[in-house]
């Protein structure tokens, strides 16, 4: 399918401004993100596809999704997204999740001919006892609430009960199969979690699933293969004083296979390297920090460890060349922001020397 997707893409850009064509080449995508939905609804529903539960980021699924949501639902529909910072982890197989928030992407374009708002929504919610009490095998605590809702024409009151049964379906003339909210449950299920539906005729659509929040961290090595990116299992320090930096890098680091150990100024990285047991194999250091800037920690590392390999970072650009000057044309730079596979093949290629 991505496969699939990306030669339609470049079809577009090749034969651009040709208006009739491009419509034939929506809609062989339309045809084709159907019959993918399809073949994997019945491959879940006859339970030949095994969920694989990792620790995800429903944010980051939404966002990886959002392109092509945007082509499934047409220009129509408005797609709005409602994501919810510091939204806590969640166990899910994530083509369970992504094949979730397709079905009901699909059951929404479908309710808005006229066009509408699709808008997807995620926040953190507790929930106490009183609000799980009528969801049996579900206990109190912290959820991650997926809300998908559109401006539908909604799920008229006499087929309510019916739409999660499977093969129940009011589309039988275009092609509906009836298997696209009973394969949601179903996965919703399996994850642990349950939904709630609300719909009328003049609110449209809105279902919400909540699924158990979990602790931990983002399983590192399904980032690392999903990419396919260079791995590795040496000791690395990571000093950067903006968290997001240092908590992004830290991610790809350790998804790659790495030990990774964070500090967030020069003082930090010289306290964890004395602490350390272990000597460190490189140090990524941002170039402008407060107090010691990455320059001055390199050398003063350097004076107990010249092995260590060093890597700066930095997010000045070419045109400032202001912390650049610092450091030399010999020594090894990345410039921020950098993607996963930039970061783990250049930490990969200077190790190797
Ligand atoms: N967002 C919605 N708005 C209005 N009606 C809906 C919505 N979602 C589902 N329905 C109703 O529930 C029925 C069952 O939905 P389900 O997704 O299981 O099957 P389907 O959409 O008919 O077929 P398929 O998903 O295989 O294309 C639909 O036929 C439709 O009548
Ligand atoms: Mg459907």
């Amino acid at each position: 399918m991505t496969a699939l997707f990306g030669y339609t893409d470049i079809l577009r850009y090749s034969i651009k401004g040709n208006e009739e064509i491009h419509g034939y080449i929506d809609e062989i995508e339309k045809v084709a993100s159907k019959a993918s939905a399809l073949t994997q609804q019945l491959l879940t529903f006859s339970r030949k596809q095994i969920l694989e539960p990792v620790v995800i980021d429903l944010n980051d699924v939404v966002e990886e999704m959002s392109d092509m949501l945007q082509r499934i639902i047409g220009e129509k529909i408005e797609f709005k997204r409602d994501l919810n910072k510091d939204l806590p982890l969640i166990m899910a197989d994530k083509s369970g999740i992504e094949q979730v928030i397709v079905n009901l992407a699909v059951n929404s374009r479908d309710a808005m001919p006229n066009g509408g708002v699709l808008r997807i929504e995620t926040r953190q919610e507790y929930l106490d006892r009183i609000a799980v009490a009528a969801q049996p095998g579900i206990v109190p605590g912290e959820y991650v609430l997926l809300r998908v809702s559109d401006t539908g024409h909604g799920i008229p009151r006499d087929i309510r009960d019916r739409v999660f049964d499977p093969f129940f379906t009011t589309k039988a003339d275009i092609g509906g199969t009836g298997l696209g909210l009973s394969t949601v449950f179903g996965i919703v299920k399996q994850t642990g979690g349950f939904l709630d539906v609300d719909s009328g005729e003049s609110k449209g659509t809105t279902i919400d699933i909540y699924l158990p929040a979990v602790e931990g961290e983002l399983e590192p090595l399904a980032i690392a293969q999903e990419k396919d990116l260079p791995l590795g299992s040496e000791t690395i320090l990571v000093v950067e004083d903006d968290p997001a930096v240092r908590k992004t890098v830290m991610t790809i680091l350790k998804g790659a296979g790495y030990k990774a150990v964070e500090a967030t100024d020069g003082a930090d990285a010289i306290r964890k390297i004395a602490l350390s047991n272990e000597p460190f194999d490189m140090i990524i250091t941002d170039i402008v920090m407060p107090h010691i800037d990455g320059r001055e920690l390199a050398d003063k590392i350097k004076e107990a460890n010249s092995d260590i390999k060093i890597l700066y970072i930095s997010g000045y650009d070419s045109v400032s060349k202001q912390p650049l000057s610092l450091i030399s044309k010999r020594e090894d730079f990345l410039q921020k922001p950098f993607t996963a596979a930039h970061l783990t093949r250049k930490v990969r290629e200077i190790l190797d020397k």
